[in-house]
This record gives C-alpha cells, sequence and structure tokens, in this order.
C-alpha cells in the first residue's frame, strides 16, 4: 500500500507539472479557455497528489536516506525545499484561482476580458500572483520526481 501511494503521489505532481507547462503555453498563444481547462486540471492532480501523500504520511510510510553520508546534507535541502514549497504552494494556487474566478464571472465570458474594466483588475492580479505560483509549483514537481527517483536508488522503508 505504502509503494502505491509513494508510486501515486509522485505520477500525480508529475503530471501536474506537465499540465501546469502546457497552460502556460496555451496562454501565450492566446488560448483562454484552454488555458483555463489545463490549469483545472493541473489544481486537481496537485490535490490528488495531496491527498496520496497525506495518506502515505499518515500510515506510516516513509523512507530514510541510507545513502552517502556526504550527500545526505543536500538530499536533506532538497527534501526540505520541497516539502515546505509544497505548503507554500496551496495558498499560492488557491488566489490565483480565486482572481481568475473573479474576472470570469465580472466578465461573463474570457472574450469580454478587456472590455470589463473589473475583470481586467482581476486578470491584472491573477498575472502578479502567477508570477510566482508557477515557478513554486514547478520546482515542487520537479523536486518531487528528483526525490523519488533518488530514494528508489539511496532510501529504505524503515
Ligand atoms: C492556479 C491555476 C492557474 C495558473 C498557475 C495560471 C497561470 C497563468 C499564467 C502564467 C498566465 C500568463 C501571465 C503573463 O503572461 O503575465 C495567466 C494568464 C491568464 N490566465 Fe491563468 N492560471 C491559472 C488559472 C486560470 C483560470 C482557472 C483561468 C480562467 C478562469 C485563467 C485565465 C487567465 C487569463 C484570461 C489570463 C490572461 C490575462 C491577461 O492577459 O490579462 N487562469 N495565467
Amino acid at each position: 500500500m505504502g509503494e502505491f501511494l509513494a508510486t501515486a503521489s509522485v505520477v500525480t505532481i508529475v503530471l501536474s507539472g506537465l499540465a501546469l507547462v502546457s497552460g502556460v503555453f496555451l496562454i501565450r498563444s492566446g488560448r483562454r479557455e484552454a488555458h483555463m481547462r489545463a490549469m483545472l486540471t493541473a489544481t486537481v492532480l496537485a490535490v490528488l497528489f495531496l491527498v496520496f501523500y497525506l495518506s502515505k504520511v499518515a500510515i506510516g510510510y516513509t523512507k530514510s536516506w541510507v545513502g552517502p553520508a556526504e550527500w545526505r546534507t543536500w538530499y536533506l535541502v532538497l527534501l526540505g525545499s520541497h516539502t515546505l514549497l509544497a505548503a507554500v504552494n496551496v495558498p499560492l494556487a488557491l488566489v490565483a484561482l480565486w482572481y481568475a474566478r473573479k474576472g470570469l464571472l465580472a466578465a461573463g465570458t474570457l472574450a469580454r476580458v478587456e472590455q470589463v474594466p473589473a475583470a481586467a483588475a482581476a486578470f491584472a492580479r491573477h498575472r502578479a500572483w502567477v508570477r510566482w505560483t508557477v515557478p513554486v509549483w514547478l520546482y515542487v514537481a520537479v523536486t518531487g520526481w528528483i526525490i523519488y527517483v533518488v530514494l528508489e536508488r539511496y532510501g529504505a522503508v524503515r
């Protein structure tokens, strides 16, 4: 069960990162509807990641570092920054989503954002927040995968 939850959590966070990157490319090419769908998919996958990850912790399945002692500090820095930023990403994503929802409700449709000042203002805030959300989210996804791979080689269940 623990091994299943560990694999499920790494698969969902990596897929979430891929959906996030496609969402960024989609908005850069002006495809707002597709951007919204990609980002909502990334959010659902990130929620699933948290569910799998916290279930793994709840059943007490953790792997400890049993690799070379001189690499242990680097591993702990990686694990610590990943865990801290995974927690920070939750409010960042919620605020980004909240401004997007506010803007969409004000405009009625994503095609009318520029015509409705309240919607334009909400999406300006959205853009300001995602400047932080996207890099933090990507860091969590990439380091989640790295930690999983490293622990396959240098980790042991205690
Ligand atoms: C947490 C999830 C989301 C993230 C991380 C995200 C990320 C981004 C990024 C990176 C940009 C481009 C910013 C720039 O070029 O400066 C953007 C713009 C935009 N996003 Fe999102 N987004 C998310 C959810 C949504 C949702 C759910 C909607 C629709 C309701 C949406 C609608 C838009 C629109 C309309 C823009 C263009 C704003 C403008 O050009 O004024 N986003 N978003």
